[in-house]
C-alpha cells in the first residue's frame, strides 16, 4: 500500500496516545502517512502551522534525549511551544495529587507528554485531565518510538505488511510495543527471551490477538536464532531499563546469550536491518559490528522521533497540516 497518499481522516478518532493497543492499525497508518509528509515538508523548507498557539509540557520522571529534544523541536517546527517539567522541579514530584495537576495543566496547556513508570499514571492524567495525554515511555509501553520504528520499516522497505520483525532480549517496555504496534500491522514478530524475562502474557495475548485479525503472526520463544530466521528487521533494547539499575548484575548473567549479533545477521534475510531504540551497550545487547555496520538503521529511527511525534501532535492538538 502507498503510505504517502493515506490521508488522516479529521478530527482525529482518538483522543489520546497511552498505548497503541487503543489505536486501530488505521489509525496507526493515518498516523505514519503524515508524518513521513511532514518530514518531506519539513525538508522543503515549507511552514507548518499545527501547533499555532498551543503549548505542550513534558514531564518527565525519568531521563531523556532523543524524546524530550524530539517533542520540543517538533512543537516549535509545528509552530507551537513545549515546556520541559522535571518531577524533581514540580510539585507532582513532592506528593501532588496527579488528579490535581492534571485538572491545573488543562487549564493551561494544550497536551501532555508523559514518561514515567506507571502505566496507571498516564491513565490518571487522561481521566482527571481535558486534554490529550501522550505516552513518552512506561514500564509498560514505549509507542511513541515504535511509531518512529514503523516509518522507517516503511522508508527502507516500501512496506510493512509480510514484513516480519525479530526482537530479541527483555520482554520489557520496548518488547510490547514492538508486538502491540506490528500485530496491528499485520507484521510478524518473533521475541526471543529467557525465561523469567518474556514479555507480560497479558499484552502478548493482545499482540497474538491482534496478529489473528491482520493476518500474521506472534511468538515467544527462548532461541534468539529461531526468532532472528528470515527476519526483515533485528531488533534488540537494553537489559536493564531505566529503574532497574540495582538488577544490572543479575541481568547481564541472565541475558548472556541474548545478543544481536553477526550470527543473528546471518539467520534473517540477506537485507535485513537493525533496530534499537536507543540508548544502547555495544557489547552487551548488540555487538559494535552490527549497531555500527551496514544493516543498522539507528540514526534514521531516531531522527523519525522527530516527524512521527510532530503527526501525533499534529493529529492529537492541532490540525494536520
Ligand atoms: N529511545 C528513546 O526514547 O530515547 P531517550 O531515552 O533518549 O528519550
Ligand atoms: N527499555 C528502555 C527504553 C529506553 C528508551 C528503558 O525503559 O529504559
Amino acid at each position: 500500500m502507498d503510505l504517502w497518499h493515506y490521508e488522516a481522516k479529521l478530527p482525529f478518532s482518538q483522543k489520546h496516545l497511552l498505548t497503541l493497543q487503543d489505536w486501530s492499525g488505521d489509525e496507526i497508518l493515518q498516523c505514519l502517512s503524515l508524518a513521513l509528509r511532514l518530514k518531506d515538508m519539513q525538508k522543503r523548507g515549507e511552514k507548518q502551522t499545527a501547533l499555532a498557539g498551543k503549548t505542550l509540557a513534558m514531564i518527565f520522571a525519568k531521563s531523556s534525549t532523543r524524546t524530550r529534544v524530539s517533542f520540543e523541536v517538533g512543537a516549535t517546527q509545528l509552530g507551537g511551544t513545549a515546556l520541559f517539567l522535571s518531577t524533581s522541579d514540580i510539585q507532582l514530584g513532592r506528593g501532588e495529587p496527579i488528579s490535581d495537576t492534571a485538572q491545573v495543566l488543562s487549564r493551561m496547556v494544550d497536551g501532555i507528554m508523559i514518561r514515567t513508570f506507571k502505566q496507571s499514571d498516564l491513565e490518571a492524567l487522561a481521566k482527571y485531565g481535558s486534554i490529550p495525554i501522550i505516552n513518552g515511555l512506561t514500564d509498560e509501553f514505549h509507542p511513541c518510538q515504535v511509531l518512529a520504528d514503523l516509518m522507517t520499516l516503511y522508508e527502507k522497505k516500501g512496506k510493512l505488511k509480510g514484513c516480519k520483525l525479530a526482537f530479541v532480549g527483555d520482554g520489557n517496555n520496548m518488547a510490547h510495543s514492538l508486538m502491540i504496534g506490528c500485530s496491528k500491522l499485520g507484521i510478524d514478530v518473533a521475541v526471543a527471551s529467557p525465561d523469567g524475562y518474556k514479555p507480560n502474557p497479558t499484552y502478548t495475548a493482545w499482540a497474538v490477538a491482534n496478529a489473528a485479525a491482520h493476518g500474521s503472526r506472534v511468538t515467544v520463544c527462548t532461541d534468539p536464532l529461531e526468532a532472528c530466521r528470515d527476519a526483515d528487521v533485528l531488533y534488540t533494547d537494553v537489559w536493564a531499563s531505566m529503574g532497574q539499575e540495582g538488577e544490572a548484575n543479575v541481568r547481564l548473567k541472565a541475558f548472556e546469550g541474548y545478543q544481536i549479533n553477526e550470527t543473528c545477521v546471518d539467520a534473517a534475510k540477506p537485507d535485513c536491518v537493525f533496530m534499537h531504540c536507543l540508548p544502547a551497550h555495544r557489547g552487551e545487547e548488540v555487538t559494535a559490528g552490527v549497531i555500527d555496520g551496514p544493516h543498522s538503521v539507528i540514526f534514521d529511527e531516531a531522527e523519525n522521533r522527530l516527524h512521527a511525534q510532530k503527526a501525533v501532535m499534529a493529529l492529537l492538538m492541532g490540525g494536520a497540516q
